[in-house]
């Protein structure tokens, strides 16, 4: 599902450039949960945004689905991440005017997805995702919780190859937080949906199946099997 080959990434700034993650080399399969864990600074984020094709890397190769995603051009990678790639952030950003059901659609509304199919679509996820009775609310109306729940069924409603996730409890309270990765873990398991989920949180990356670590932008050998494993 997700192939890293040899990727480094470095910064540039000014004259001054700055190595920020080193050689890495894994894989994740489909219908896997993996925990991306490592201290702030450690770069999580920066593997994430490229594993998600939100920036380029320095060297190396990023494969999804088999397509080298660092190969592709704007327009085509745009397209590409619209339809196989899903991205969970920690501060949820969900458009303030559009009600819940409006933001959950908002991915199908660039694929000319009609209104009503839109609307099924969104409605089932929000459903699933345990806020179906908050469709016609507006995010500013919801808890912390139930505006990630918003933004897990957005990343969901185009069916993605993979979702990603950035620290996707880091605002919730530790109730909040168990509920947000019961419902990740209930998605994997039943949807088959392929997570790769960044965490500062032993906790929570106890919980998934497979445990990938950084130090200092080196990825470390033990990463190891979780308990969910
Ligand atoms: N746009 C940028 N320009 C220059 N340096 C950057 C940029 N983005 C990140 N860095 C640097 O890359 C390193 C890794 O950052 P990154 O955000 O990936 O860490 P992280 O593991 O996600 O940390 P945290 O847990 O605090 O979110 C840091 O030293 C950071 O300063
Ligand atoms: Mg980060």
């Amino acid at each position: 599902m997700l192939a890293v080959e040899r990727l480094s990434h470095s910064f540039r700034n000014g004259a001054e450039e700055t190595a920020v993650l080193h050689d890495l080399n894994f894989r994740v399969e489909k219908g896997e949960m993996v925990a991306l864990l490592g201290s702030s600074g450690s770069g999580k984020s920066t593997l994430l945004n490229l594993m998600a094709g939100l920036m380029k890397p320095t060297q190396g190769s990023i494969l999804i689905a088999g397509h080298p995603i660092e190969k592709m051009n704007e327009n085509r990678l745009a397209e590409f991440r619209r339809t196989h790639i899903g991205f969970i952030f920690q501060s949820y950003e969900l458009i303030p005017h559009l009600t819940v059901r409006e933001n959950v659609e908002l991915p199908l509304v660039f694929q000319s997805v009609n209104a009503k199919d839109r609307k099924d679509r969104a409605m089932k996820l929000l459903h699933q995702v345990g806020i179906g009775e908050k469709s016609e609310l507006f995010p500013s109306q919801l808890s912390g919780g139930q505006q990630q729940r918003v933004s897990i069924a957005r990343s969901l409603i185009t069916n993605p190859a993979i979702v990603f996730a950035d620290e996707p409890t880091g605002n919730l309270d530790t109730k909040t937080e168990t509920e947000i990765i019961d419902l990740l873990i209930h998605l994997n398991r039943h949807s088959g949906i392929t997570f790769v989920i960044v965490t500062h949180e032993h906790e929570v990356a106890s919980r998934t199946q497979r445990i990938l670590q950084l130090r200092d932008g080196y990825m470390l050998e033990n990463s190891q099997e979780g308990a969910a494993g």
